[in-house]
């Protein structure tokens, strides 16, 4: 078998440099978007009368062809032929005749490659969008099923205010929503088509790329053909999105693992996202959350792997830039694992509200209340904290939460203390009174829950 590049070459490469060389074993991936960019390309060469009618009709019958042996798995796919574009291109022939070494004209690999990935990076943001919804679909769920329920949140890790646990959830609700506005914008940076740049210069032949870009849903060309073979933007726009999104379901996963954990128990995971240890009998290990939060690493890898194979490519093509393919897939396939999996251990894992109330017991995390308290009777909010600290450390060193000292235990540190002010040392009251835009009072978050709901329906 020759070379479909072998015009050049006095003899066939050796194998090592071949094995090195080869993309296919991961590019195998890109089948249909090669085949359906090539049909648009005959279709656009038939059009312009590059080729003809009888020629076209032939290429397209025999891409039909590649494309159900390789839906059935009889492809015959051959190393010896680097990359799944000359391996389609040969199988075409091989099926056609010599018709299928046409398909080429006005055509390079530079051009086609950047196409695939343009064709596959768009296909898989919109599955990655779309398990993104059921993420923050399963959040809204489980928070508007909790309304009601008060925890403690968190600043330094240290227990700091009560806020509603819907409140909490949907916090993850809105990062997730700032990802999918990420995923749409890369959608944007992908929408141009890299076809009819060919090697890097344009072509001599009459092309017609708009026609082409109509036919893929593509609504813009590039500006340069000299970017358009060099431009891999798109591809890190993606890797960033993911790494974000890694982090943000890390932090997640992190919170509901420790959330699981014995000295919390605010969670339980359903046995479906758990496992046991192969030692210790009474484990209940949540796995699925440990992976999703190390997964992050190869998302946040691949993004500055990519960035580092690009740093210092003059242009336009180099074949350094085959190495995006296995970067790209591998966030491709981790990110939407994660989403999934985190969207199961949500939906299905069992809220324990009385451990969350009862975590919040002389831990002091209505202290700022008391200090609003005398504030509003109008100490001077700097001395009202202090008198409150103060408050805290008695209580402490009794031993009993704020709202268990006498009036008169309460008045010897400010005599402006009255009756009214177990009113403000209650959590339900604590929480309602965060009336501010965005706060944790319960008409605020059931806003944000229907603000969530419109745009997950949108
Ligand atoms: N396998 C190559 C890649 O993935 C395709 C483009 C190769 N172009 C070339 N002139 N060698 O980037």
């Amino acid at each position: 078998l020759s070379k479909l590049w072998g015009g050049r070459f006095s003899q066939d490469g050796g194998q090592r440099a071949e094995e090195f060389t080869s993309s296919l074993s991961f590019d195998k991936r890109l089948s249909r978007q090669d085949i359906q960019g090539s049909e648009a390309h005959a279709r656009m060469l038939a059009r312009q009368g590059i080729i003809s009618e009888e020629e076209c009709a032939l290429i397209l019958g025999g891409l039909r062809q590649c494309l159900k042996e390789i839906e059935r798995g009889e492809f015959p796919f051959r190393q010896e032929f680097e990359d799944i574009h000359l391996n389609i291109e040969q199988r075409l022939t091989e099926l056609i005749g010599p018709a299928g070494r046409k398909l080429h004209t006005g055509r390079s690999r530079n051009d086609q490659v950047a196409l695939d990935m343009h064709l596959y990076i768009r296909s898989e943001c919109q599955e990655v969008l779309l398990r993104l919804r059921s993420l923050q679909k399963a959040l809204v769920d489980r928070a508007a099923e909790h309304l009601g329920v008060i925890m403690p949140g968190f600043t330094h890790f240290q227990h700091a205010q009560p806020v509603l646990f819907s409140h909490y959830l949907m916090a993850y609700f809105w990062m997730f929503q700032r990802d999918a506005e990420r995923i749409a914008f890369c959608l944007h940076q992908v929408d141009r088509l890299p076809l009819g740049a060919a090697a890097l210069a344009g072509t001599t032949y009459p092309l017609d790329p708009h026609s082409v870009a109509g036919e893929l849903g593509f609504t813009r060309l590039y500006e340069n053909s000299i970017d358009a073979v060099s431009d891999r933007d798109y591809l890190l726009e993606f890797l960033f999105s993911a790494a974000v999104m890694g982090m943000h379901m890390s932090r997640l996963a992190e919170e509901l693992i420790i959330g699981s954990s014995r000295e919390f128990s605010f969670y339980e995971m359903d046995d479906a996202f758990a496992t046991g240890s192969s030692i210790m009998p009474q484990k209940k290990n949540p796995d699925v959350c440990e992976l999703v939060r190390g997964k992050t690493g190869r998302l946040i890898g691949n993004l500055v792997s990519l960035l580092v194979v690009l740093k210092g490519l003059p242009l336009a093509y180099n074949s350094d830039m085959q190495e995006d393919k296995e970067a790209v897939f591998d966030s491709v396939d981790t990110v939407k694992a994660c989403l999934s999996m985190l969207a199961g251990v949500i939906s299905t894992m069992k809220v324990n509200p009385g451990r969350m109330r009862a975590s919040m017991y002389r831990d002091f995390c209505l202290a700022t209340e008391l200090a609003d308290y005398l504030a509003q009777k109008g100490l001077p909010f700097r001395d009202a904290h202090h008198v409150a600290g103060r408050v805290v450390a008695y209580a402490m060193k009794k031993g009993m939460d704020i709202w268990e000292l006498t009036l008169s235990e309460l008045q010897s540190f400010s005599e402006i203390i009255s009756e009214d002010v177990y009113d403000y040392l209650d959590y339900e009251v604590a929480v309602q009174r965060r009336t501010t835009p965005g706060g944790t009072c319960r008409e605020n978050v059931e806003q944000q829950i229907a603000k969530a709901l419109a745009l997950l329906e949108a």
